[in-house]
Parts: structure tokens; C-alpha cells; sequence
């Protein structure tokens, strides 16, 4: 080999070397999330349209495409083979004629029953909120619209909107397929009204209502992201049907929040359960809202819940360029019952993302996991803080005394509004567990306590340092384990 071609080889491998050893820039700046989907630039809230489909997980989101801030509500795209790593395609369905894409959802119309797919072929129909202004006022509309390419393109149907109340607050489809009722059905909110309303169809275009459901539980807030969905028992093979509902503002912990009721659904009406622990909060920290589980995913697998990590008081003032909002960790949903009553098991998917486990303790780079156990309270504040510098750290941990389990983020880093710096607590029941599982990503924490019947979401923006965990008080029985998770993104 000539001296010229050997040195035009080694220039080669080290640009390659280099090219390969950083993240591509648009997923590597201080707070971008590395567990978590962000699109690679402009706003994002809800996730939309949640399915399986072909081998591909698809998470539609609202986006705005031109900017930052809220607005021109269109639905972004990606798609996953794994619910982790999310590769981001065009925008899906855009905003037009002055119409925003509001937030819906997306089933697989397997027989064609809307007649919407090519002749005895299956393909991908979305129900929608259209929000936009008519001469008669301010509307929102259900609307359908379908793709015959996996989701990549979108045609609006012509006989929209499929539903229309001449009202100026409906809105949030979320449809799926009643295998017992043999019909589709559709849960949605009237939000002014603290509603949700069920109606059902045979085809996706015309709807006949079922019945309502609310007002109940939390009032104080517009109802919005209905979501009604069959659990499987942790064990067993036992189902029950839940319901959730996003409530902002007014929420538990202040601003936008979500609760569930756990009960039953006939086919035409849901009744909510009043045993001890069916109704409760999805998520009891600041940041998770609008959540929905996906559609068409393999039979035999648990429901999977996704939600837009973040909250309405703050979601406009987040310091992260280029783009706005980010999505939660995806969770796996079961139910089980004790001496506590009945209660809603979550269990966030990380495993493919794991490297090796080593103790607590040593320095850990965001993103990474952990695990720990205390075998009784060994006080009564016990738990972990994650010191990201001398002055900064988040605090996660069980209060005996006050019976919560609690994330305080009041130290944690740059304080962006003044209803970030908070403590949000659940309450602990009794008999259960002092086991947390938490996901730490370069700006949120996500918590499970007690065996995954708590679920605790807080956005933090702490210096990009290494963090030191350390578990409280010194003296503490415990065990546990932590993971450097891999980042999701393609390394270029
Ligand atoms: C909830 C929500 C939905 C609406 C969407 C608009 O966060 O207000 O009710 O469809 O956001 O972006």
C-alpha cells in the first residue's frame, strides 16, 4: 500500500472513529432526554395515536411544526420496533384550513369495516379532534382520516366530521375494538362538562352514543384524554376495565394531572368500582399527562400506557432548545388485589437498555437505573438523593410518619417557574412494600414504589455532571441495584 493511500486509510478510521464515539448532535444537547422520545426539534404535547401495527410501534404526537410554542396542532410521527428506540418520520397529518389535528387515536381496521382500506385489505384508520373556528363559533369535531402505507401518508375522509355536538369543548377520541360488544367504541370528553362520553360503531363513521360517565372523583379541572382499557390480573387470569382521565388544571399535585377509576364496562356503560384503592391518580408527580395505551398489540401482552411528560403551568418555559416536551417512559399495566384493597401495577419498560448491574453508590451519568429495597423503615424519612453537584439534589423517599411517599425536586437545579419547585407525594399503603424503582434521565426522575402501585413523574433540570446517590439515613438496610442505561438514540 502506498504511503498516500496508508494515510488516507488511518484520516478514514479516525473519522469514523470520532463519528461513531458522539451521539448526533440533535439528541446530545444538556437536557435532552436519552430513555425518553423528544422529537429533534419544535413543540410536542400529547402523544396521539398510540399503535402496533406490522412490527412497528407508532407514536403520533402533537406537534407544532413551525415553532416551539404551542400551536398549528398537527400529529409528528415515529416508529419503534422496540417501544424505545423511536426513529422520527415526516409530520403525519398536518394542520389545514385553519383546522388543528387535535389529540385521538389510531386502530388497525382489520376486516375493513370502514371500507376506508383497498378491497379486503387491513389498514390504519385515525379518529381525531378537529379544532377550528366556523361561523357558528369555535368547534371541536371528530374526524376520521386513514392510511394504506403503515401510517407514512394520511387521507382525510370526505363525509367529516364523523361527530358533531355544534359544541366548542369535545374533544379526545380514544377508540378501540370490543371484542365481546363485536363494535368499535369510542370514549370522549366533554371537558367543560367533567364527562366522558362512550359511543359505539360498526365502521368508524357513524357513532351512536352509549352512555356517559362523570362527573366524579376529581372535579376541579377540565375533563380531557379519556382513555378505556381492559387490565389482566398481575397473576391469574382475571381482567378488570379502567378508565382514565386527564383533569388540568386542578389536578393533585397543582396544574394538569390524571386519575383513573377502576371498574367495569358492559359494552355500553362503565360503573366504577368502590372498593378501597379503584380510584386513584395514574401518575403522583407534576409530569405525566394525557396518557393512552396503545392499540393492536400482541395478544397476550399487558396494555401498554404512554404519557406527555410534562405539565400546562410550566410546559411553555421548559430551557430546552430546539425543541419542547418529551414523552414518558413506556409502562406495562397489571392489576392486583391484597389487604390494601385493589390497586394498578406499573412497570416501565428499560430492559434492553441496560448494561451491567453494579451496587449503589459509585458516580452514575444520566441515563441510568435503580433499584432499592428497605426491609423495614429503618427511620422515618428514608430513601435515596441523587446530589447532581454540593447544593444540588433530588430527594426520593418514604415518610412514615406523614404515611407518603415523596419526590422533593425543590434542590434539584434550575428552578423554571414558580410551580416547579415542589415536593409531590402519594400516599403509602399499608402492608405494602418500601421498594422504589427509579429512572433518572439527563432532566426527569421517574419513580415506582411499592411493587409499581405508585407512579411518581417530576421533570429536573440539574448541571449535566456526574450524580452521586446516596442512600438516607447513613445507616439504612438496604439493597439495591443501578444500571447505565444505554441511550436510545443512534450514535452517528
Ligand atoms: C391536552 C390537550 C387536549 C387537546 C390537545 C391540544 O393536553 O389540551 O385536550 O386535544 O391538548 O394540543
Amino acid at each position: 500500500m502506498s504511503r498516500k493511500n496508508m494515510r488516507n486509510l488511518f484520516l478514514g478510521a479516525a473519522i469514523l472513529a470520532q463519528s461513531c464515539s458522539v451521539f448526533a448532535q440533535e439528541y446530545n444537547q444538556t437536557y435532552r432526554p436519552q430513555v425518553h422520545f423528544s422529537p429533534q426539534k419544535n413543540w410536542t404535547n400529547d402523544p396521539n395515536g398510540l399503535v402496533y401495527f406490522r412490527g412497528e410501534y407508532h407514536l403520533f404526537f402533537q406537534y407544532n411544526p413551525f415553532g416551539d410554542q404551542w400551536g398549528h396542532m398537527s400529529w409528528g410521527h415515529a416508529v419503534s420496533p422496540d417501544l424505545l428506540h423511536w426513529n422520527e418520520l415526516p409530520v403525519a397529518i398536518p394542520e389545514a384550513d385553519g383546522v388543528m389535528i387535535f389529540t385521538g387515536s389510531v386502530v388497525v381496521d382489520h376486516a375493513n369495516s370502514s371500507g376506508l382500506c383497498a378491497p379486503r385489505k387491513e389498514c390504519l384508520v385515525a379518529v381525531y379532534t378537529g379544532d377550528g373556528n366556523t361561523p357558528e363559533g369555535h368547534r371541536e369535531t371528530q374526524n376520521v382520516a386513514y392510511s394504506l402505507d403503515s401510517g407514512r401518508t394520511w387521507t382525510k375522509f370526505k363525509g367529516n366530521p364523523v361527530l358533531d355536538l355544534k359544541m366548542a369543548d369535545f374533544r379526545d377520541p380514544s377508540v378501540f375494538w370490543d371484542d365481546s360488544a363485536r363494535y368499535w367504541v369510542m370514549s370522549v370528553a366533554k371537558p367543560k362538562e367533567r364527562k366522558v362520553q362512550f359511543y359505539s360503531s360498526l365502521d368508524l363513521k357513524q357513532w351512536t352514543l352509549l352512555s356517559d360517565f362523570g362527573p366524579a372523583g376529581n372535579t376541579d379541572g377540565d375533563w380531557e384524554c379519556p382513555d378505556l382499557l381492559r387490565i389482566p390480573a398481575a397473576e391469574g387470569k382475571d381482567s378488570i376495565w379502567a378508565l382514565k382521565v386527564g383533569t388540568n388544571p386542578g389536578a393533585l399535585q397543582g396544574g394538569s394531572g390524571e386519575q383513573y377509576f377502576l371498574g367495569n364496562f358492559d359494552g355500553k356503560k362503565f360503573v366504577a368500582s368502590t372498593e378501597a384503592g379503584a380510584h386513584g391518580w395514574t401518575n403522583y408527580g407534576k409530569d405525566d399527562y394525557c396518557a393512552i395505551s396503545f392499540n393492536g398489540i400482541p395478544k397476550g401482552e399487558n396494555p401498554v400506557l404512554l404519557g406527555w411528560m410534562n405539565n400546562w403551568q410550566y410546559a411553555s418555559k421548559l430551557p430546552t432548545s430546539p425543541w419542547r416536551g418529551q414523552m414518558s417512559l413506556p409502562r406495562r399495566l397489571s392489576f392486583f388485589k391484597d389487604e390494601g384493597g385493589i390497586a394498578l401495577k406499573q412497570e416501565p419498560v428499560t430492559a434492553p437498555l441496560r448494561g451491567k448491574a453494579g451496587g449503589l453508590g459509585s458516580p452514575l451519568v444520566a441515563p441510568f437505573e435503580m433499584e432499592v429495597k428497605f426491609e423495614n423503615p429503618p427511620a422515618s424519612l428514608f430513601g435515596v438523593r441523587i446530589h447532581s453537584d454540593e447544593s444540588h439534589w433530588t430527594e426520593i423517599g418514604f415518610d412514615t410518619e406523614k404515611k407518603e411517599f415523596y419526590i422533593d425536586r425543590t434542590k434539584s437545579g434550575a428552578e423554571i417557574a414558580k410551580d416547579f419547585p415542589v415536593r409531590t407525594k402519594a400516599p403509602l399503603i399499608a402492608g405494602r412494600r418500601y421498594d422504589m424503582r427509579i429512572v433518572v434521565d439527563r432532566s426527569s426522575v421517574e419513580a415506582y414504589a411499592q411493587g409499581g402501585t405508585i407512579a411518581m413523574t417530576n421533570l429536573i433540570f440539574p448541571s449535566p455532571d456526574a450524580a452521586r446517590v446516596e442512600v438516607f439515613p447513613k445507616n439504612a438496610k438496604s439493597s439495591g441495584r443501578c444500571w447505565r442505561l444505554k441511550s436510545i438514540w443512534p450514535a452517528k
